[in-house]
């Protein structure tokens, strides 16, 4: 992409961290617009009467006489790019977490259906990262990093892409959004030429994500022009033998240890939203703080197919 749509009451540009990552920050007119429509439906509806998302999306993507949806498309299929950024633009506007769960309902319904959230019953799952955290997996754990991964590994469901939106935060340091595009890590080549990244790996999960399956799939795969997508977690994986057990120590330590790892803050209101096949995402460990609060939304879903 080498240069970025215009669309009245939106500022898009570059993200300063990467030109794969475009910044779509949503100015005033456009949230004032937004406020009626929004107010239509309740979250209950938008859980139970799937319709009730379209009619959002719709009035988000009428604010931009039908641009927006193009774009972000464009953006999330574009192997160049793939990512986005999206919240208000205006930090002292006051709006709030049901405003901020609609615009992300509205946006991921431009782009495709969600996937059903195990964990959460529900087409999103909101959860807290706390100073305390007992739960099985690394989601919520504030001060371990969260490695690079991709979403949906363990489930039959495709996971084409994925938003999430930081709600809310108190008293946090660190925390920053890790990112890697497949296309900037210096190990892509060996590691997809390594034959035991394309045999089947089982993938199960722990008792939170209420998934009582296990899927088979391999880490690489292809796209339809050729290029490799990853679909790989460090904690899911259950390797057969010491074959398997290896690679995935290999491939944990080499993504690891990538210096083109992007690191950046995500505002507060903001949604990152990224494909699924080409880019990974973590999270960097938190400064130790018993205040700590952090209130996420995540939607996982697949692109429409016509
Ligand atoms: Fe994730």
């Amino acid at each position: 992409m080498d240069s970025l749509d215009t669309i009245q009451g939106f500022d898009i540009s570059f993200s300063d961290y990467s030109k794969r990552i475009i910044n779509i920050k949503i100015e005033d007119e456009i949230i004032d617009k937004l406020i009626f429509p929004f107010k239509k439906f309740d979250i209950t509806a938008l859980e139970y009467k799937p319709f009730t998302r379209f009619t959002l999306a719709k009035s988000l993507d009428d604010s931009t006489g039908g641009k927006l949806g193009k774009f972000i498309n464009s953006i999330l299929r574009d192997r160049d790019t793939g990512c986005f950024i999206i919240g208000p633009k205006n930090k002292s506007k006051k709006i709030d977490n049901n405003f901020l769960i609609k615009l992300s309902t509205a946006v991921t319904h431009l782009l495709g259906n969600p996937n059903f959230d195990s964990m959460a019953g529900k087409y999103y799952a909101r959860f807290h990262v706390k100073h305390e955290d007992n739960s099985d997996s690394y989601l919520r754990k504030a001060y371990t990093n969260m490695d690079l991964h991709t979403d949906g590994t363990y489930v039959k469901e495709k996971t084409d892409w994925l938003l999430m939106l930081k709600m809310e935060e108190e008293n946090v340091q660190g925390g920053e959004t890790a990112m890697l595009h497949l296309d900037d890590w210096e190990h892509l080549d060996s590691l997809t030429n390594d034959k035991v990244g394309k045999q089947n790996f089982i993938w199960g999960s722990p008792k939170s994500k209420n998934v009582d399956y296990k899927v088979e799939h391999p880490v690489f795969s292809e796209d339809e022009n050729g290029k490799p997508q990853i679909s790989y977690i460090d904690q899911f994986p259950e390797p057969k033998n010491m074959e398997q057990g290896l690679f995935l120590q290999k491939l944990s330590d080499s993504l690891e240890g990538s210096q083109k790892k992007i690191v950046m803050p995500l505002p507060v209101g903001f949604s990152v939203v990224a494909n699924n096949y080409f880019w990974l995402h973590g999270r960097k460990p938190f400064v130790e703080n018993k205040k700590l609060s952090r209130e996420l939304l995540r939607i996982r879903g697949s692109f429409f197919t016509n």
